[in-house]
């Protein structure tokens, strides 16, 4: 079982990564640097309950930039990353594609030529690991049967996907290449508390407490396989102390559904939790425009991380989406500052690019 020192995890501020910087602040005995260029997925709200630990520092910086990660290497010497810093948003990656060329490929490379130059010099039994995140639509698009393993071809068909197909290959190539220790999980679409109100669930969400019309994509039957948040935190935990170098681990929640059925599972959900008449919010459900080249299935194989590390998902769906839902309805606050854009000025002003 590998332990670290000092953990380098990047993208903190957004949804995965502060539930990350949690988890590794209160358990861990490492130092733990959050590094994070804040752009409109980064909030450091998210993480006022554990800003002040010992064991926590915050860096704003852009992962391209080559000279910061000098620096934070050289000033830290971190023996783990944890990359997760990314452009996450398929509907953004269709309108601005080059945003995404810029943070998940020249970003990522930058980051794994910084690590190779700074842990070269370090002792041979020094151990060292670059874990890169990455996601499940690097494998394409799935017809009505068929599961993702770690052996399935990649054919990733959107910008974002394309973006982290091709990090994932600098990643490999610099173990192949250099012989960087890494590895890296490819993980089915997540949800949970602090997730920007962007993403089908907590859009969802925000749109039914305001009683706003639900947009559902295409004829709404496209599945996804959804993992309570937490759940790929103990995933990453596990890959973080005991993955094989050189491998790849698919994570996935074995909770196949369409997102129509999600749709209602959450109107009914919120009618049931705010009071509302029976059937109430499913009258705000508004099919429109299809998105261009949706990826009609994804679904996971995770008996690799299963089998080696065993890894189970732990959280069911209909509880981690009442745990969903209750946060968000004692947090309308985050939700508005999010909706009205005042999140950002704050912070912004505190922390200077350095
Ligand atoms: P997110 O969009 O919520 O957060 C991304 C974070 O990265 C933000 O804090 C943002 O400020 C930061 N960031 C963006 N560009 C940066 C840059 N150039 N330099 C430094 N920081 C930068 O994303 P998320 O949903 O938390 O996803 C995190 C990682 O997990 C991503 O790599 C994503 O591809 C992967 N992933 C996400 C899911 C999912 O369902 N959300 C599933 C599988 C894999
Ligand atoms: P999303 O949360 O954007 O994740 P991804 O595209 O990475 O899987 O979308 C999940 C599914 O929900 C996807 O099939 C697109 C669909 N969707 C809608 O129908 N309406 C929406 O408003 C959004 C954001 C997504």
């Amino acid at each position: 079982m590998r332990n670290f020192g000092t953990i380098l995890i990047t993208g903190g501020a957004g949804f995965i990564g502060n539930h990350v910087i949690r988890h590794f602040v209160k358990n861990w005995e490492a130092r733990i640097i959050n590094f994070d260029k804040l752009t409109y997925a980064g909030n450091l709200q998210n993480l006022t309950d554990i800003e002040s630990a010992e064991n926590y520092t915050f860096v704003k910086g852009c992962i391209t930039d080559t000279k910061l990660l000098e620096e934070i290497f050289a000033e830290f010497n971190p023996d783990l990353v944890m990359h997760l810093a990314a452009e996450s948003h398929v509907d953004r990656s269709i309108e601005e594609p080059l945003e995404f060329v810029k943070t998940n490929v020249i970003g990522t490379v930058n980051l794994l030529n910084v690590a190779k130059n700074s842990w070269k010099d370090r002792a041979a039994d020094d151990e060292k690991l670059f874990y890169h995140i990455s996601t499940d639509e690097v494998y394409g698009s799935l017809g009505a049967t068929g599961l993702f393993t770690e052996k399935t071809n990649y054919d990733p068909r959107s910008p974002y996907s394309s973006s982290k197909a091709s990090s994932d290959h600098f990643v490999r190539a610099y173990h192949h290449t250099f012989g960087l220790p890494v590895v890296i999980s490819n993980c089915s679409n997540n949800y949970g508390p602090n997730q920007f109100p962007e993403k089908l669930i907590p859009l969802m969400i925000n749109n039914i407490r305001s009683e706003s019309p639900l947009p559902v994509y295409g004829d709404g039957k496209n599945v996804r396989d959804w993992l309570y948040v937490q759940d790929h935190v103990l995933a990453m935990e596990a890959i973080a102390q005991a993955g094989r170098a050189g491998e790849t681990y698919n994570i996935g929640g074995n909770n196949e559904h369409q997102n129509i059925e999600l749709v209602h599972a959450l109107c009914d959900l919120i009618d049931e939790k705010l009071g509302r008449t029976e059937g109430a919010s499913r009258k705000l459900i508004k099919y429109v425009t299809d998105r261009p080249g949706h990826d009609r299935r994804y679904a996971i194989d995770s008996s690799k991380i299963q089998a080696e590390l065993g890894w189970s998902p732990q959280i069911q769906l209909k509880e981690g989406l009442s745990k969903t839902i209750d946060w968000y309805l004692d947090n309308t606050e985050w939700l508005d500052q999010i909706t009205s854009g005042s999140y950002q000025d704050y912070y912004q002003r505190m922390y200077d690019v350095r």
